[in-house]
Parts: C-alpha cells; sequence; structure tokens
C-alpha cells in the first residue's frame, strides 16, 4: 500500500525532484530473517518490546544495551545474526523458561491461566548472572580474603540499593552470621556483623549474632554485652534472652 501510493507519487513529479527522490529514502527496517522461537510473522513492534524487556530483565543498559546479545555496534546491529553467544543462550533461556511454567499447572494444581509464568526477571532481578549477594561475597572472601568481600559489599550497595537486584535488608548479612561461627570462623562474621551495624545499628538480630561469634572466642564479658544489647532492642528476641540465660549460668 506504502509502495504503491509512494510510485504513484513518483510518477507525477518532475524530473528534478525526481532526482532528489532518487536520493537514499529513510530506510525501512529490514524484515526479520532469523526468528526461531517467536513467529516468523510477529510485528516488529512487538519483538522490539520484548526486547527491550530482555535488556531491562537483565540489567544490560550500560553493558552494550542491545549489543549485549547482538553482533555489530549501535545503531548498526546485525540482529539476524547469531554471533554472539549471549543471543543463543538467551534462546535456550526462553525455552527453558516456557519449559518450566509449562509444568507448573502439574505442578501446581492451577490451571494454565492460573499459574504464574517464569519470566526473564523472575530470575535474573536486573542481573546478568542472577547470583544471590551472600553467594557473593561467600566467594570473594574465598578467594581474596572477607576485607575484599567488606569492600565488594559497599560497591554493590552503592550501585544496586534500591532495586530489585540484591537483598540489602538487614537480616541478609545476619543469615552470613550463622554459618561461619557454625564453621568456627567467629572473627569473619563479627566483621559482617559489624558491617551490618553500620547500616542497621539497631539490629536487635545483628547484635545477638555478634554475641554468638563473642560467646565462641569464649569471651563471655563481651558476648553478655551484645546479647543484652540485642534483648534491650527487641524484648520479643527469645533467642537472645535463651542464650543470655545460658551465659549468665
Ligand atoms: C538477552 C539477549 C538479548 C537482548 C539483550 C536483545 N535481544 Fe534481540 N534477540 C534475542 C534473541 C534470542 C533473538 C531470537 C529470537 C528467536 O529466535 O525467535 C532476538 C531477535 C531479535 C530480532 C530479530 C532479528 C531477525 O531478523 O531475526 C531483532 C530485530 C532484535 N532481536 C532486536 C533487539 C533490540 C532492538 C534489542 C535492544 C532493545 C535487543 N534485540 C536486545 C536476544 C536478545
Ligand atoms: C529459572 C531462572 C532463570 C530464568 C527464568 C531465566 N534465566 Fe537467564 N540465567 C539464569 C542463571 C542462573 C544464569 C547464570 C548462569 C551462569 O552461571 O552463567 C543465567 C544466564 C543468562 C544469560 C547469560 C549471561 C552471561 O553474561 O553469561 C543470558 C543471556 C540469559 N540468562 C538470558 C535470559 C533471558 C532472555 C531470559 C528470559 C527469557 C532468562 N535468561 C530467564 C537463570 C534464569
Amino acid at each position: 500500500m506504502m509502495r504503491l501510493s509512494f510510485a504513484v507519487a513518483v510518477g507525477a513529479v518532475t524530473l528534478a525532484a525526481a532526482a532528489a527522490v532518487a536520493q537514499p529514502a529513510p530506510q525501512q527496517p529490514p524484515p526479520l530473517t532469523n526468528l526461531q522461537l517467536y513467529p516468523k510473522d510477529t510485528p516488529r513492534p512487538q519483538l522490539i518490546a520484548t526486547m527491550q524487556g530482555f535488556v531491562q530483565a537483565l540489567g544490560v543498559q550500560a553493558a552494550g544495551g542491545c549489543g549485549y546479545c547482538h553482533a555489530g555496534t549501535a545503531p548498526a546491529f546485525d540482529f539476524a545474526s547469531d554471533a554472539k553467544p549471549a543471543k543463543t543462550v538467551a534462546r535456550k533461556m526462553i525455552l527453558m523458561a516456557r519449559e518450566i511454567t509449562g509444568k507448573l499447572p502439574e505442578i501446581t494444581g492451577k490451571t494454565a491461566a492460573e499459574v504464574t509464568g517464569l519470566r526473564c526477571a523472575t530470575c535474573h532481578r536486573g542481573v546478568a548472572i542472577p547470583k544471590l549477594l551472600p553467594d557473593i561475597l561467600t566467594e570473594t572472601a574465598t578467594k581474596s580474603g572477607t576485607t575484599a568481600a567488606v569492600q565488594q559489599y559497599r560497591e554493590l550497595r552503592t550501585k544496586y540499593y534500591g532495586g530489585q537486584s540484591y537483598d540489602f535488608s538487614e537480616n541478609a548479612l545476619v543469615a552470613m552470621a550463622t554459618p561461619l561461627i557454625n564453621g568456627n570462623k567467629p572473627d569473619e562474621a563479627m566483621t559482617w556483623m559489624q558491617l551490618n551495624l553500620e547500616f542497621y545499628p539497631k539490629s536487635s538480630a545483628t547484635h545477638a549474632a555478634l554475641g554468638q561469634a563473642y560467646a565462641k572466642k569464649n569471651d563471655t564479658q563481651n558476648a553478655i554485652k551484645s546479647l543484652e544489647k540485642a534483648v534491650e532492642l527487641d524484648p520479643n528476641n527469645q533467642n537472645a534472652k535463651r542464650q543470655l540465660e545460658q551465659m549468665k549460668r
């Protein structure tokens, strides 16, 4: 339809104007040629909206945007090309999400319309490799030491606080303390709890964990002090109360 009226218009103009028209016209986007999962006749705007959703879900705006998965450089991407491994991974991710979503009715007893479909963001939450914060920190601590891991926590917090990517709530670091104390690394547990107190000075659970770390080091005096602080901040902290009673026995 567009082409036809365009041709009619060209036929009607003078030779000089026709020469001007022959200049490269605003380019029509090429047709979609390499859709293997989405229907081949998917309207371009709909596909692009899905693609923008990918960029958002994986948080790759600053890491190349569309170019995170697509070959070429902005604005001359070769969207049909499969040269970038990330695009191939993304295709398999789409299939994986479909497969799991397809199993949910059987697993949950709900209908296909009722189940919550698995979206990219369900796992990715704005990061390309959706690793949980305690796992990131533990890996860094094992590889490069606790100081480096604490530094990494500060950096991640500065960059991602307020977003959906990582849990910076009061209890996230507290959860790291218990395995460290049980694993006989009370000093490391204490480092994390001191860090947590910078952000949550009134955290009863943090003072309680600190108390447990002191107890592990047989520093009864400081253990009692920390546990008392925990109970003072939250009189309903039964765990801390019980431990305090045991300590004072
Ligand atoms: C996380 C990886 C990823 C990101 C980021 C991404 N894409 Fe894609 N894109 C894909 C995959 C996978 C396909 C192939 C889908 C299929 O096979 O049906 C695709 C296909 C396309 C196609 C169809 C190409 C063709 O001719 O077959 C276009 C156009 C496209 N993407 C545009 C974009 C744009 C624009 C952006 C940025 C807003 C973008 N993509 C970001 C993974 C991505
Ligand atoms: C069930 C959880 C889950 C879902 C749903 C999911 N992913 Fe992933 N994805 C992962 C995990 C976990 C990794 C990291 C694997 C690793 O350790 O390299 C990953 C890695 C990727 C990577 C590679 C990133 C890199 O830099 O190595 C791409 C691209 C990707 N996912 C795209 C997608 C897209 C697009 C969707 C939605 C269609 C999606 N994923 C849905 C869990 C998921």
